[in-house]
């Protein structure tokens, strides 16, 4: 029996459960492996709120007002006290030559507030978060390791069936849940997302009766490296906007002053539709992002990984502009929590993008979603440490009696199956793509949910229980899950925008 099953090994996933005491047993699951996902990938920074005011209304007129102005509040309070924790972790955020921390600024934001490691703040965060979790006794981690579903008797929760590396279905025993899985990425054909976000966690949490809201709000970052591979999308950090580059159409125009008053640094909505807009009717699916004004010195040492990535891609950015286009990046919605992460499940907690506190609105501002991992995971793991007592004291009456059978069974797929789920993976990447992007209307959307309930007929005639036949599964549930929260909104707000009714 664990006290608490964390699954998700991001930066809410760790930090809750690095936060919680350690007279509590707990476990901390992962798909693939610890030092894979998207936390990794955040390049450009954490908020830290030195003037509250500031960025609370920053955060507000990015979310369209949409926000729950109490979570914000929160961000905002608490933001100091936790970065603070990763400092005295060991992460080393950018400073000046007299050992102040350097801030840095994107869009949506008033005043420079962001602090970063270069151009690679996640990966440092996460490389302490990683050694610290390791050096804990009283948490066990374990990779590769696939989370199936919940397990409630009479709406309690009482466990995790998994199914293990070597493919056996295993069931956990828990007294409580974070579930800390990330977004959807995956279900579009273009995301800055990694491989393994595929809205496991969302999934489940609905299957199990969560509440999940928002769905619709799917957030699209402007500057995606374009390149005419099918890959991951790298991403072009909104800090070098912020540093001072310039979005500019295929005519050298640039634009951005056109569409908002705060021109390249308006919020991220408004950039993706407006970069949208300007290709549109071109023969281009891209634009430019030019920095090649500031000095060669500066841009290699402020943004070293962009830099290198985009040589690999023959693109010198000290002196070429970069071709960028929009690419999903982000859920606003998810599974509905309150202010300290709970569900409406008792024992079930969610954590960071697959949660929904409403702290970002109808569009997230940028570097508050690092902020919102540990800000709520540290409100978790402090709810579980003052609510749940020690397993000595606890009658297991409920534990999970496992008469199933617990089935052997490879969770490698056959090459014919492989390639079903494949078609399948790639048919609903495409349909969510042009159907259920940036720009929507309901016919789009009515056509949309047709083609993926089909997908999901499809699916559910396939007879696999590989890691790959649950995250496509998944990736339908949250697909339909989001086509469902659009037809449903009929005005735009934020990142739900619809043409035509
Ligand atoms: C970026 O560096 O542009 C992404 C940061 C974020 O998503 O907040």
């Amino acid at each position: 029996m664990w006290d608490v099953i964390v699954i998700g090994t991001g930066i809410s996933g760790l930090f809750t459960a690095l936060n919680i005491d350690e007279k509590f047993k707990v476990l901390v699951i992962c798909k693939s492996q610890i030092n894979k996902g998207n936390s990794y990938l955040a390049q450009g920074g954490i908020v830290y709120c030195k003037n509250p005011e500031v960025h609370f209304k920053d955060t507000l007129k990015a979310g369209s007002y949409y926000n729950n102005k109490k979570a914000v509040k929160i961000l905002e309070e608490e933001s100091i006290l936790n970065i603070n924790k990763l400092i005295d972790f060991g992460v080393d955020f950018d400073r000046d030559i007299n050992g102040n921390l350097k801030f840095t600024r994107e869009g949506g934001h008033s005043e420079n507030t962001i602090l970063h490691v270069k151009d690679k703040t996640g990966i440092e965060i996460m490389s302490v978060l990683v050694d610290k979790i390791k050096s804990k006794k009283n948490i066990v981690i374990k990779e590769n390791t696939f989370a199936m579903d919940l397990i409630l008797k009479n709406d309690e929760l009482l466990g995790l069936k998994v199914i293990e590396d070597d493919g056996i279905i295993n069931i956990y025993n828990a007294r409580t849940i974070v579930l800390a899985t990330g977004g959807i990425g995956k279900v579009y054909k273009n995301t800055t997302n990694s491989v393994e976000i595929t809205g496991d966690g969302i999934a489940m949490a609905y299957r199990a009766g969560a509440h999940i809201i928002d769905m619709e709000f799917v957030q699209f970052h402007p500057t995606a490296l374009y390149t005419d591979k099918s890959e991951e999308r790298f991403l072009i950090s909104e800090a070098v906007r912020g540093e001072g580059a310039i979005l500019k159409n295929e005519h050298g125009k640039a634009f951005m002053k056109d569409y908002h008053e705060s021109g390249d640094l308006a919020p991220r909505d408004i950039v993706s539709r407006s970069i949208f807009n300007e290709i549109k009717g071109t023969d281009k699916d891209y634009v430019y992002l030019d920095i090649t004004h500031k000095s060669s010195s500066f841009i290699k040492k402020r943004f070293p990984t962009i830099y290198e990535k985009c040589l690999k891609e023959n693109i010198n950015i000290v002196k070429d502009m970069i071709p960028v286009s929009p690419s999903e990046h982000y859920l606003m919605g998810g599974i509905y929590t309150d202010l300290y992460g709970r569900t409406n499940i008792k024992g079930l907690y969610a954590c960071g993008e697959c949660a929904c506190t409403g702290v970002h609105g109808a569009n997230r501002l940028a570097s508050n979603s690092l902020l919102e991992g540990i800000v709520f995971g540290n409100r978790i793991a402090s709810h579980i440490n003052e609510t749940l007592i020690l397993s000595s004291e606890y009658k297991e009456k409920n534990k999970y009696e496992n008469k199933e059978k617990v089935f052997v069974l490879s969770n490698k797929d056959n090459i014919d199956i492989l390639k079903k789920l494949c078609i399948i993976e790639e048919e609903l990447n495409e349909v969510m793509e042009n159907y259920v992007g940036i720009i929507r209307s309901k016919e789009e959307l009515k056509i949309a949910l047709d083609v993926v309930e089909k997908l999901k007929a499809r699916i559910e005639n396939i007879n696999s229980r590989s890691f790959k036949y649950f995250e496509v599964l998944n990736m339908i549930t949250v697909s339909i899950l989001i086509i469902k929260g659009a037809l449903g909104r009929n005005k735009s707000l934020g990142a739900h925008y619809i043409d035509k009714v």
